[in-house]
């Protein structure tokens, strides 16, 4: 996770210059009625028929940071800079860190907590406070939450796999920003100790300003953010890492493996795994849940709301679609606004939104999100996730997770099966004949079968075909 202060003045145009350029291309829209074809081709900027809207986040959307033959970082612009539906997570920034095998990352600390997930690979990581120093091993499904101000380093220790981390930042300075710190300099990275005069240091460390200097300013040859390191210094790294024993004592930056417990919705259609902040002390205090899911080609997850957390969902494999109810916001001044040119993002603007109202109108937002995309799903907000012809699997980070709840709207179990005759003649103005089928014919849970892959397995054509469909 480490970035350069160049970088991040670059980053910091880039942001300025994305929340300018950004005006009208990330508009909210009318759903279009979708074709008859059960999945029509998807433009890659997501949305139906070309229309846009601000949920989706291609690769282009990443600032990258730090490229080199060891490694990269990708950096995710602050939500509010491309719209301000997403005050609610202004303060969480996502970003992505690949490590070349026989890499390390030197040791820094951000102004943020961290809470990362490995993608792959495997490694070591250190973290060192006034307190406390320990060395864990991490590997593919472990997350990691890393409290604010750690200083800390990750190696990739593997010989020939890269380490990919998908991260959550949780800036404590400035809502949206944070900084990195480094105590060594190298190519394009100053040392904090940069910050002081040579007097104070030289008194500090009680050592002449000549050794100081020639500590600080010494041979930086060669030296980068992330470089490489031979087996025998992974070798000496290896020796540090806590025992298992260790591990399970539940410290706060302690790896757990996020498949180490039981899926939470799971059947030959999908998996679906959560790391919740009520269930795990690492992730209590920040309110963040992580979440994996995997889910076999030909398959939905079928629409279902969490009641609070909002969910930043990173492909990691395959392709697949969202698809997603969005009540539209209509307000006086918004539209005014909209008129003179929308404004996105920025700072002090909250005000000049005024009051939201309901319209009761409902958009259609659709995504196909690939591999290296993403896309955010607010809290209570409908979703469904289509697979086509390719398995998916993908980290989600939820925001707001204490006490959230996720609700179903169909497959067996959904809450409005649950409602009795009358209810249901009060809700939808049918009969209970109708309402009956609607609700309860679907026997799958959660993850069900699309109707392409249904009509491969002839013991659902009875189903399929008593649904009328
Ligand atoms: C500073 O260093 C000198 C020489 O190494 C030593 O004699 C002295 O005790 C040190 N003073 C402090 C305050 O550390
Ligand atoms: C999910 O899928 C990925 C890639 O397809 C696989 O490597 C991983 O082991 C799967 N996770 C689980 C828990 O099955
Ligand atoms: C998808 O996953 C299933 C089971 O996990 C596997 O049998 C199948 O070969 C995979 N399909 C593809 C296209 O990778
Ligand atoms: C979650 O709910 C419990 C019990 O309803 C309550 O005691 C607790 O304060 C809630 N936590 C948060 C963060 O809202």
């Amino acid at each position: 996770m480490a970035m350069t202060r160049n970088n991040l003045l670059t980053i910091t145009i880039a942001l300025l210059f994305f929340s300018l350029a950004s005006g009208h291309s990330h508009r909210v829209v009318p759903p279009e009625t979708v074709a008859e074809d059960e999945f029509p081709p998807q433009p890659h900027a997501g949305g139906v028929g070309g229309w846009e809207h601000p949920f989706y986040f291609g690769q282009r959307s990443f600032q990258t940071l730090l490229r080199s033959k060891e490694g990269f970082m990708k950096l995710l612009p602050s939500f509010t800079s491309r719209s301000w539906l997403f005050r609610g997570i202004e303060n969480y920034r996502f970003a992505f860190l690949k490590m070349a095998p026989r890499t390390f990352v030197q040791p820094h600390h951000p102004d943020a907590d961290v809470v990362f997930v490995v993608l792959q690979g495997k490694g070591v990581a250190m973290f060192l406070t006034q307190e406390e120093k320990e060395t864990f091993h991490i590997e593919k499904g472990h997350v990691v939450r890393m409290p604010a101000g750690t200083t800390h380093y990750v190696a990739n220790t593997g010989d020939d796999e890269p380490l990919r981390l998908a991260a959550i930042f949780v800036p404590v300075n400035i809502p949206g920003s944070f900084q990195v710190f480094f105590p060594a300099a190298a190519e394009f990275q100053q040392s904090y100790f940069d910050g002081f005069s040579s007097k104070v240091l030289s008194a500090s460390f009680n050592v002449s300003e000549e050794l100081l200097g020639r500590f600080l300013r010494g041979p930086q040859t060669g030296r980068k953010a992330i470089q490489t390191i031979s087996p025998e210094e992974i070798k000496e790294l290896r020796k540090h890492v806590s025992s298992e024993k260790h591990k399970h004592q539940g410290r706060l930056w302690s790896p757990f493996d996020i498949h180490s417990q039981e899926p939470v919705y799971s059947n030959e259609f999908g998996r679906f795994y959560e790391a919740h902040p009520e269930r795990f002390r690492q992730l209590r205090d920040l309110g963040i849940s992580v979440t994996c899911i995997n889910m076999t080609q030909g398959s939905i997850f079928v629409p279902h709301f969490s009641s609070k957390a909002t969910f930043i969902v990173f492909v990691e494999s395959g392709c697949a679609r969202f698809e997603m109810a969005k009540p539209h916001i209509g307000s006086g001044q918004w539209q005014q606004q909209q008129q003179e040119g929308p404004q996105w993002g920025g700072q002090g603007q909250e005000q000049q939104w005024g009051e939201q109202e309901m319209t009761g109108k409902i958009h259609r937002v659709v995504s196909q999100v690939c591999k290296g995309e993403l896309f955010v799903i607010p809290a209570s907000h409908p979703v469904a996730i289509i697979t086509q012809d390719q398995n998916f699997t993908a980290v989600g980070f939820g925001i707001n997770a204490h006490n959230s709840s996720r609700t179903f709207l169909a497959g067996q179990g959904n809450i409005l099966s649950k409602l009795d005759t009358a209810e249901k003649r009060l809700t939808f103005g049918v009969g209970k004949e109708v309402s009956e089928r609607v609700f309860t014919s679907q026997d799958y849970s959660y993850f069900v079968p699309t109707h392409q892959r249904r009509q491969q397995k002839p013991s659902f054509q009875s189903i399929f075909n008593y649904a009328g469909y």
